[in-house]
């Protein structure tokens, strides 16, 4: 599985719905509830995962703009079955040159998850930008902050890791990703930009019984810290086996830290 296949985005999606932070899911649906109708757009909506856990929380009437520049999960996230006044209209956009566009027109709400540790400083200064010029919220979620942690430990973790967050770096389609620390890069920029942030952790914790997950997880770091080559092979294959292992024997845990956040322009609070 790909970091942005249907397969991986579907296995994920129960897991991200758990970890969502309650406290910023409540603050996103008191800041939209005197709305008698909402206009959302979902920034790199995937298969519409953020869709489906804000909409039972919103006012009944709903206009979703879902955008991504796949049309197979952007086909996926347009069949989502809603409630009777929710609409969707499915955008294929490419967000790193065309970010204006998909900010175009009335918007109450701009919402994303999963999107913001795969962008560049540059281009998170830019959608902060453009999102403050017309006064929007921005409701952003489960943005990965670089936390790894695993049971029973291995003394290779804290290699994996690292390497894990180097790779998190890399370029992913907008220039150098921030990675671990966009959420707090985010954070910082829209306070500069006299916006309020009510943010919280929405970590994975995942079990015994999220065998299929940690699997997948376990296979990605172990590529990651190929790619990286901070490790040798050997030693990243035997970490990966020890691993599995663990998994197949049923005692496998692992927590991976992400940060929700919903800023809004401080005038409209
Ligand atoms: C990690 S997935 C998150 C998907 C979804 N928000 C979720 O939480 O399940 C990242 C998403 O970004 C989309 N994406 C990546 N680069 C993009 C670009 N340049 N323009 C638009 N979407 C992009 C991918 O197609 C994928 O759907």
């Amino acid at each position: 599985m790909t970091g942005f296949s249907a397969d991986w985005l579907t296995l994920r999606e129960p897991h991200d719905l758990r970890a969502r932070n309650p406290e910023v899911l409540d603050a996103v649906a008191a800041s939209l509830g005197p709305l008698s109708s909402v206009r959302l757009v979902d920034l790199a909506c995937g298969t519409g995962s953020t869709l489906r856990a804000l909409s039972p929380l919103l006012p009944a009437r709903q206009n979703w703009k879902l955008i991504d520049n796949d049309l197979g999960l952007l086909a996926r996230a347009k069949a989502t079955e809603l409630a009777k006044h929710a609409t969707v209209t499915a955008v294929l956009l490419d967000l790193n040159r065309d970010l204006e566009a998909a900010l175009d027109g009335p918007v109450d709400l701009v919402a994303t998850s999963a999107l913001l540790d795969l962008v560049s400083e540059t281009w998170l200064d830019r959608l902060a930008v453009e999102i403050a010029a017309r006064s929007i919220p921005l409701y952003a979620a489960l943005s990965y902050d670089g936390r790894i942690a695993l049971t029973p430990s291995d003394p290779l973790d804290a290699a994996i890791a690292a390497a894990v967050n180097a790779h998190q770096r890399t370029d992913k389609g907008f220039g150098p990703a921030l990675g671990p620390t966009a959420a707090a890069f985010a954070i910082a920029r829209f306070e500069a930009l006299g916006y309020s942030v009510a943010h919280g952790a929405s970590d994975w914790t995942l079990g015994p019984d999220d065998a299929d997950i940690q699997a997948e997880l376990l296979a990605g770091w172990a590529s990651a810290a190929r790619d990286i080559g901070t490790l040798s092979l050997a030693e990243t294959t035997a970490w990966l086996s020890r691993r599995r292992h663990a998994v197949a024997g049923g005692v496998s845990s692992l927590i991976v830290g992400h940060v929700d956040f919903l800023a809004i322009p401080s005038a409209t609070r």
